[in-house]
């Protein structure tokens, strides 16, 4: 399940949803072990407290943005927190061909 599909569930979305809705496929999520989770257009990871909530393995999350501030506040959010396996790199998405889960938001 992706964020399309869990967001086509709900009728309206609201900015106070968004948690929710990113606990709700958080959960969803089937990460193998071992496996990473990249996060394409991660701004200024908002979705990363989700991850390491639901996720049980705890895997490594990666998050991606091209823009150089919002990589920036995710970063400092990082420092300010004790998120472990957590990496955020300033990138455009469409270099990168992983095989790993795709979650684009
Ligand atoms: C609507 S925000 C979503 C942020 C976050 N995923 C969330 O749900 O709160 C979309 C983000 O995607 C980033 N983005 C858009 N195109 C991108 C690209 N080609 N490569 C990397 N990041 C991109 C933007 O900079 C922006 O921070």
């Amino acid at each position: 399940m992706d964020i399309r599909q869990v967001s086509n569930k709900r009728k309206i979305m609201s900015f106070g949803q968004t948690s929710s809705l990113y606990m709700e496929v958080a959960k969803n999520l089937k990460v193998p072990a071992g496996g990473s989770v990249v996060e394409f257009g991660c701004g200024p990871a908002s979705v990363v407290p989700s991850l390491l909530e639901k996720l049980d393995e705890k895997p490594e999350i990666i998050g991606i943005d091209f823009s150089t501030q919002m990589i920036s506040i995710a970063n400092r959010k990082k420092e300010a927190t004790t998120w472990k396996n957590v990496h955020f790199k300033c990138m455009d998405m469409y270099e990168l061909a992983p095989r790993c889960f795709m979650w684009v938001a």
